[in-house]
């Protein structure tokens, strides 16, 4: 965000700053990140929110699903990006069965969240269903930002991960879930695989600010995994998916390069040994 302090250095990003952004019609970029080293590129490229989102079981862990990430995984890769981030606001994502049984121990993983890794918030999965647990976290003075539509969490609940809420019912309810949680007290909302005009409804309705992920242009603002907008994961092709980098094809010639370097004897050089 362009924000500045009086004295010309740039502010850092906070659950206030998105929210204003909302209002004063500037969109907001938010990336995810899990390692301190990425974390630092992408601040510094000016990123306004950074979501450790539990993607890291596919793209970091190799997992099929989000489902087996634990709060200790998550806690360990929030605890890295924190450590890379100057301005953008760092939201820790709660993985699955760290919020699901009782409110209370949903506060408690949030408050390991906030005070282990150093979140500046936390995002959770579900609408009206997890309304009391996000009322019990943000009481606690902890910010949330919720999640609709393609919840990856329930994956063996939905079966696919095709687009959601594309019937009557299915969108009427998704409305009602994201007045709920803005009720609740969520400063955001993430809006994933929704039908572009569903997503503006949502906008519309709600004065907390939408990211969407596959919902469109009418959102507050937009949210990618960083594999994918790198071009660090070719087998993944959705439709909304823009890729911004080709780095797996750049990684594979820099390495097949090294190797070739080696093994003619022109690595190292001269200038690059100790006399
Ligand atoms: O886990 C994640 O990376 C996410 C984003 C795709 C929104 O939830």
């Amino acid at each position: 965000m362009s924000t500045q302090s009086s004295s010309n250095r740039p502010v850092k990003v906070t659950t206030q700053t998105v929210v204003d952004m909302k209002r004063q019609g500037e969109k907001i970029s938010m990336l995810t990140a899990y390692d301190f080293t990425m974390a630092q590129i992408i601040d510094q490229a000016g990123v306004d929110i950074i979501l450790v989102g539990d993607s890291a079981g596919n793209v970091m862990a190799g997992y099929e699903t989000t489902v087996p990430m634990t709060l200790d995984h998550m806690i360990y890769h929030t605890s890295c990006v924190v450590r890379g981030v100057d301005q953008a606001l760092v939201i820790g994502d709660l993985p699955f069965m760290s919020y699901q049984v009782t409110p209370k121990e949903a506060l408690r993983s949030a408050g390991r969240m906030m005070k282990e890794a150093g979140a500046h918030g936390v995002k959770l999965e579900g609408g009206k269903a997890v309304v009391k647990t996000v009322k019990k976290i943000v009481n606690a003075g902890i910010p949330v930002m919720g999640h609709l539509g393609l919840t990856p969490q329930s994956i063996y609940q939905f079966g696919t991960y095709k687009v959601r809420a594309r019937e009557e019912e299915e969108a009427k309810a998704l409305v009602e879930d994201a007045r709920a949680l803005e009720q609740a007290g969520c400063f955001a909302l993430v809006l994933e695989k929704i039908p572009a005009p569903l997503a503006a409804k949502v906008t519309e309705a709600i004065s907390i600010p939408t990211i969407g992920i596959g919902a469109g242009d009418q959102c507050d603002g937009q949210v990618l995994v960083i594999h994918d907008m790198l071009g660090l994961n070719k087998e993944f092709n959705p439709r909304f998916l823009r890729r911004y980098a080709d780095l797996s094809t750049s990684i594979t010639e820099a390495v097949q390069q090294y190797i070739t370097d080696i093994k003619s004897g022109d690595f190292p050089n001269e200038d690059e040994q100790y006399s």
